[in-house]
C-alpha cells in the first residue's frame, strides 16, 4: 500500500522539479503585446511571432487615418520577411492609439523597407513620427530604405494609450510603415541612475527611466550576429568588427559553459546567453601587462546625450579574482579597476553590466576602450568586454530627431492651408477693425474695450 503513495511523491517531487527549472527559462511574455502587420490581409508569423493584420477586426488599438492605403509588394522576387511585403500609406496625418494595461517603460520599434508599388513613388516618402508626444523621426527619408530597416524605442508610459501618429513631410509627400511593435519592457530593463561622465567630472544621472531612448547601436562583441529568434526580447544584436578601431593585441573569445544569472544582477532580458558567451579580451601572455587597449567608436549625432550600456562577462579567466581592468568612454576614465570577480558576488561566467551617459560631441563618434589597470596582473586577462549598446536620449525640446517639439512638428502640416490661413486671419482682422471702427463712430468708445481684445486673439491663433 505504502509503495504507490511513495512513487507518486517521487513523481510530484520531480515534476515540481522540473516546472522550477522550466521556470528559471521562462520566456518573458509582455503584458502589452502588439505586433501589427500593417496593410496586410492576413497574419505573417516571422520567427515564431505572429504579427496581426490590421485589417482584421480582432485588434484591440485603433487607426485614425483619413488618407491612408494598404499596399502590397509588386515585385514577386522580393524574398524579405513577409511583414515587409505589405506596408500601410498615409497622405495626410494618421495615428494609431494602443491601450496600455501596464504603466512602465515600453519598446516600441518601427519596421521600415520600400515595396515596389505601381500607385505610390517610394521616392516620394518622407516623414515624421511622433509617439506620446516625443519627436522620434523627421524628414526621415523612407524612400531610402532598400533593406529591411528597424527602428527602436524605449519610452515610459503612464498614460492610458500609447500614440503614434505619422505625418508626412510636405502634401506632397506620404509616410509608411510595414510593421509595428508595442510591447511592455520587463521592469529591470531601464534603471533610473546611471555614471554620467565627462572630461570634467563624474556624477549621478537621475530620471533615466522617464527619458525617451532610441537604440542607436546594439553590438555583440566578438560574436556572431544575433537575431530576434535568438534573442529574450526579440532584439538583433550585430558583431562588432565594423565598430573596432584596431584589434591589435586583443582576440575573441567563445564560452560553450553555462552563462550564472543571479538575482539581482543582469537578467536574460538584459542580454541572452549568446551574448554573454562571446567577448574580446587582451592578455597577458608573458611576465608583463601589454600597453594596449581595445576600442571601440559609434557614430552618434552631437547636441544629444547618449546612454552607453555595457556588458561584462568573464568567460575567459581561469580562476576568480584575476581580472582587473579600466574602462574608458569617449577617453574618460569611467570605470577604474574593475573587478568582475567582485562586481559579480565571486561567480564566475556571471554577468554584469554598467550604465554610462555621455554627450554626443560635434566630433560625432563615441569611443568606448577597456584596457589594463594599475591592479592588472601579468599572466592573466587584462581587459573585456561583452557587449555594447548606445541609446540616445530625447533632447530638451522632447525630440530625438530636430530641435522642434512635437506642437510644432504637428502643425507643420498642412502647409498650405496655413499659407490660405494667413490672408484669411489678416482679411478677417481687417473686417474686425473696421467694424470696430463704425461702432467707435456710431456709438462712441463705451465699448470699445470688449472690442480691442478680439483682433489680437485672431491673429494669435492664425500665427501660431
Ligand atoms: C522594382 O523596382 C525596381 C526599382 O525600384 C525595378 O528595377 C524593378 O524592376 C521593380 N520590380 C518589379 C517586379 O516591379
Ligand atoms: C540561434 O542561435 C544558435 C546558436 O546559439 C544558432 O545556431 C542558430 O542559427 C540561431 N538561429 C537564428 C535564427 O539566428
Ligand atoms: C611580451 O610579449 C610581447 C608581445 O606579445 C612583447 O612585445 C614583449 O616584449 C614581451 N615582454 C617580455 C618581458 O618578454
Ligand atoms: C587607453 O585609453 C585611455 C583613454 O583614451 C588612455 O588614457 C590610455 O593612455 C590608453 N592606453 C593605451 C595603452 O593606449
Ligand atoms: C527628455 O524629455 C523629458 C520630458 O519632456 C525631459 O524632462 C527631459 O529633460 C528630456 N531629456 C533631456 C536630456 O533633455
Amino acid at each position: 500500500m505504502e509503495y504507490p503513495h511513495g512513487k507518486l511523491v517521487f513523481f510530484l517531487l520531480l515534476l515540481s522539479l522540473c516546472t522550477l527549472s522550466a521556470l528559471s527559462y521562462t520566456l518573458f511574455s509582455p503584458t502589452d503585446n502588439y505586433l501589427v502587420d500593417c496593410g496586410s490581409i492576413v497574419d505573417s508569423v516571422v520567427d515564431n511571432r505572429r504579427f496581426v493584420s490590421d485589417a482584421s477586426r480582432r485588434n484591440s488599438y485603433s487607426l485614425h487615418a483619413s488618407g491612408s492605403a494598404s499596399l502590397r509588394n509588386e515585385n514577386p522576387f522580393d524574398v524579405s520577411p513577409r511583414i515587409y511585403q505589405s506596408a500601410k500609406v498615409f497622405t495626410r496625418p494618421s495615428r494609431y492609439e494602443f491601450e496600455i494595461r501596464e504603466k512602465g517603460t515600453h519598446m516600441v520599434r518601427f519596421h521600415f523597407q520600400k515595396l515596389n508599388s505601381s500607385k505610390f513613388d517610394f521616392g516620394d516618402a518622407q516623414f515624421h513620427v511622433l509617439i506620446n508626444g516625443f519627436v522620434v523621426l523627421n524628414d526621415f527619408i523612407g524612400g531610402e530604405v532598400v533593406s529591411p530597416r528597424v527602428k527602436e524605442y524605449l519610452i515610459w508610459v503612464d498614460t492610458e494609450k500609447l500614440v503614434i501618429t505619422f505625418i508626412p513631410a510636405k502634401k506632397s509627400k506620404f509616410a509608411f510603415v510595414n510593421a509595428l511593435e508595442v510591447l511592455s519592457a520587463p521592469k529591470d530593463l531601464i534603471l533610473d541612475t546611471a555614471e554620467y561622465v565627462n572630461s570634467e567630472k563624474t556624477e549621478e544621472f537621475d530620471g533615466l527611466a522617464m527619458q525617451t531612448l532610441e537604440v542607436v547601436h546594439r553590438v555583440s562583441v566578438g560574436g556572431p550576429k544575433v537575431t530576434p529568434f535568438n534573442d529574450t526580447l526579440w532584439r538583433t544584436w550585430i558583431p562588432d568588427d565594423e565598430f573596432l578601431v584596431s584589434s591589435f593585441g586583443s582576440k575573441r573569445v567563445y564560452f560553450s559553459g553555462r552563462i550564472w544569472y543571479q538575482m539581482g544582477g543582469a537578467s536574460r532580458e538584459v542580454a541572452p546567453d549568446n551574448v554573454y558567451n562571446t567577448a574580446r579580451v587582451i592578455r597577458s601572455t608573458n611576465d608583463s601587462v601589454p600597453d594596449v587597449n581595445i576600442t571601440w567608436v559609434f557614430p552618434v549625432t552631437g547636441g544629444f546625450k547618449y546612454l552607453v550600456r555595457l556588458h561584462f562577462c568573464d568567460i575567459a579567466s581561469i580562476s576568480l579574482g584575476l581580472l582587473y581592468f579600466n574602462v574608458y568612454v569617449n577617453g574618460n576614465l569611467a570605470y577604474k579597476d574593475l573587478d568582475l570577480s567582485r562586481a559579480t558576488n565571486y561567480v564566475l561566467a556571471s554577468p554584469f553590466y554598467a550604465d554610462f551617459v555621455v554627450d554626443g560631441d560635434a566630433s560625432g563618434v563615441l569611443s568606448v576602450s577597456v584596457g589594463p589597470s594599475s591592479s592588472s596582473m601579468a599572466h592573466t586577462i587584462v581587459g573585456t568586454l561583452n557587449a555594447v549598446e548606445v541609446m540616445k536620449l530625447n533632447n530638451s525640446m522632447g525630440s530625438l530627431a530636430g530641435k522642434l517639439p512635437a506642437e510644432l512638428v504637428l502643425q507643420s502640416w498642412p502647409k498650405r492651408n496655413i499659407g490660405v490661413l494667413i490672408p484669411l486671419v489678416a482679411a478677417a482682422c481687417l473686417l474686425v477693425s473696421l467694424s470696430m471702427l463704425l461702432r467707435r463712430r456710431m456709438t462712441g468708445s463705451r465699448n470699445s474695450l470688449t472690442w480691442s481684445k478680439l483682433p489680437t486673439d485672431v491673429s494669435g491663433a492664425g500665427v501660431k
